[in-house]
This record gives structure tokens, sequence and C-alpha cells, in this order.
């Protein structure tokens, strides 16, 4: 089964044709981070217009690289949400009028079922469920568990912002560039992780599997004052706070996630996934861990299915549409949803 997917919930527009739920046949995206590298972050405005210009040309690429045509597909899928309201219209329009044109079935798609499903691409094999599920960029921050190929239950999720938004307002007040997340990583390589010291929020909470980032945000802020602003900061010094920065939020990250597996016992794999899963501090602290457990530990096969991308979305409607046989896939029933509570 092919299925042509449209993903366009934050800042970048893609689109992307995949077999069977794994099998990746395109995946193109049109990003915006030259115009928000300009604004050292996501203008939701600028987001949307951005999209409306880029949604038809990644559908027609994504088509041409896999060698299709609108004949060879069997379903069309779409990011319904959650995420900002103007570029999910962008996507939800686009993709209902496709499938009402060529009288496809439209798949809505949940992204962070999306960002879970991701890990399955490319790779061929069964997942030993239940997984438990770190699922974490600049919107997200949920702990998941999956309990089938389309089954699942949040039990974690963070009470402000996700790890990703703090990457992102951490590299801004260190003026360090957007999006943050790969620049932190990146001055954190040369610096130092306990040069200073950050909290780790909520890890003394080992029944409660929330997050909050918040609080960590405000202390990089202090610090960075106390140390006479940034301007005149030492490059070393900026580096050293970018590393001990990471640190708290990856040790944060993979606590929360220890903590959740120490809980749930009959856990058979753990997974991370999202924009933040692509840093190689919080793969190799949760590798470290899951090892000594003998703990299948598994994250997206490439770097382009960490971040958002429309490939996840048609592998996730591919495991949506088989798991629910009695749905009617009418493009009329589709349409943006910006709470995140849905699956
Ligand atoms: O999944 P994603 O593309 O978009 C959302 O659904 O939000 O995630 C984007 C987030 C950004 O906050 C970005 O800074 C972060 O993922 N990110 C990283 C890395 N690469 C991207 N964070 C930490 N380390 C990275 N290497
Ligand atoms: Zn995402």
């Amino acid at each position: 089964m092919k299925i042509l997917a449209i993903e366009s919930s934050c800042d970048e527009t893609a689109a992307a044709v995949v077999e069977n739920g794994w099998d990746v046949l395109s995946n193109e995206i049109g990003t915006s981070v030259e115009e928000h590298k300009k604004t050292g972050g996501i203008v939701p405005e600028v987001a949307a217009r951005d999209a409306e210009k880029k949604v038809f040309p990644v559908v027609e690429a994504a088509l041409k690289t896999a060698k299709c045509t609108f004949e060879d597909i069997d379903a069309i899928a779409v990011t319904a949400g959650p995420g900002l309201m103007g570029s999910l219209l962008v996507g939800v329009e686009s993709a209902r009028m496709l499938a009402y044109i060529h009288k496809k079935p439209l798949i809505p798609v949940h992204h962070i079922t999306g960002h879970i499903c991701a890990n399955r691409l490319t790779r061929k094999r069964k997942i030993d469920f239940p997984a438990l599920v770190l699922t974490v960029s600049g919107g997200h921050n949920d702990i998941i568990l999956w309990k089938n190929d389309f089954e699942f239950e949040r039990i974690g999720y963070s009470i402000d912002d996700a790890a990703g938004e703090a990457f992102d307002k951490g590299a801004r007040m260190l003026g360090l560039g957007f999006p943050g997340g790969p620049a932190i990583e990146k001055a954190s390589k040369v610096g130092v992780e306990d040069a200073f010291k950050f909290p780790r929020p909520m890890l003394n909470k080992d029944d409660d599997f929330r997050f909050s980032f918040s609080g960590l945000k405000t202390s990089l802020l202090y610090k960075i004052e106390e140390l006479g602003g940034r301007e005149e900061m030492e490059e070393s010094i900026k580096n050293d706070l970018a590393a001990s920065f990471q640190e708290a939020i990856v040790d944060t990250l993979a606590g929360k996630l220890f903590q959740a597996l120490n809980e749930y016992r009959d856990i058979k794999e753990v997974h991370v996934t999202g924009g933040v899963s692509a840093n190689q501090r919080l793969r190799h602290k949760i590798f470290e861990r899951t090892e000594k457990m003998h703990m299948g530990f598994y994250f997206p096969e490439k770097m382009a299915f960490c971040t958002d991308n429309a490939a996840m979305i048609a592998g996730a409607a591919y495991w949506k549409y088989t798991n629910e046989p009695e749905t009617n896939w009418a493009w009329q029933s589709v349409s943006p949803r910006i709470e995140k509570e849905f699956f």
C-alpha cells in the first residue's frame, strides 16, 4: 500500500511516499530555516505563508522521486495536529483537495504518532510490544507506552516547555543561532559539562513522569547575567555553559525515562524520537543504561527522520489505516486539531 503524506505542522513543509509503513520511496522537505534564522525563532505567520508557497512543489517532488503518479497512490495522509494553526490549515486543506480530486481515502495523523512510527521507517523489524517511547522535540515532550502497532498511552508530559524549546531559547540567550539544539550540541563538544551546576527539574519525584524545563531556562539566564552578559563573554565560557545546560537537559530526559521504565516492568524495548533524539549525548546516556539492562534501544534510522518530515506521517498512516478497518476515511471528516491529547 503506497501512501502520499503531507506534513506542515510547524516551520517545515514536507511530502513523502512510503510503502507499507516502512519503505521510504521519497521524503521531500521545503525548509524555512533561513527565514527563521533572521528572527531567531519561529514566527507562526511566516511559517504558514512559507507552507503555502511550498506545499504543492514538495508534493510534486515527492511523487517524482518515488516515480509515482496519483494513480499509483492508495491513500493520502496529513498531519491534522497538534501544531501551529496556520501551517496545519495549509497542509490539511491541500490534502483534502487532493483526496477529493483524486478520490482517495484521507488519513489524518497525530504528529506525535508520526514521530513514534518514524522509528519503523526503513527498518523491517517487528516491534516487541509494549515499548516505552520518549518523544522529544520543539513542541512536545512526552513519555508514551507503545502498546501495539497503533495503540498509544501517554504517561508523561511537560507541564511547561519541551526540551527542544529549552535548547532553542538557551542557544538564543548564548547567541549561538537557530535551531538551537544542533548549535548547543556543537558548542558542547568543546565545552565542559560539569563546569556549571544547573538543576535537573522534577527528578526527585520518581513516580511522576512529568517534565518541566522553564525553570532551567531561567537558571541559564541568571547565570549569563551573573557572568556579566553574553556580549563580553569568552567563547570557552559560552561553550562550558552550553555543555552544562545540555547535560542538565539530557540528564533530566534520560532520568525520567528510566524512572518510567522502573515503574512499567513489562516493557520490552526503549525508543527515543523527535527532533531532540538527534542529540548524540542523549542517545549515549540512554544507551549506556539500556545496554547494561540488555534492553533494545532504538532511535530513527536516519537523522532526517528525527526532525519533522512527511515519511513518518505516511508511515503512521499505514499503521492507523490497517488498524482501523471500520473507519470511513472521507476527506470531509478531516480538519485541523490543535489539542495535544487526541491520538
Ligand atoms: O521534531 P521537530 O523537528 O519539531 C517539532 O515537532 O517540534 O523538533 C525540532 C526541535 C528543535 O527544538 C531543535 O532545536 C531540536 O529539535 N533539535 C535538537 C537537535 N536537533 C534538533 N535538539 C538537541 N540536539 C540536536 N542535535
Ligand atoms: Zn515534530
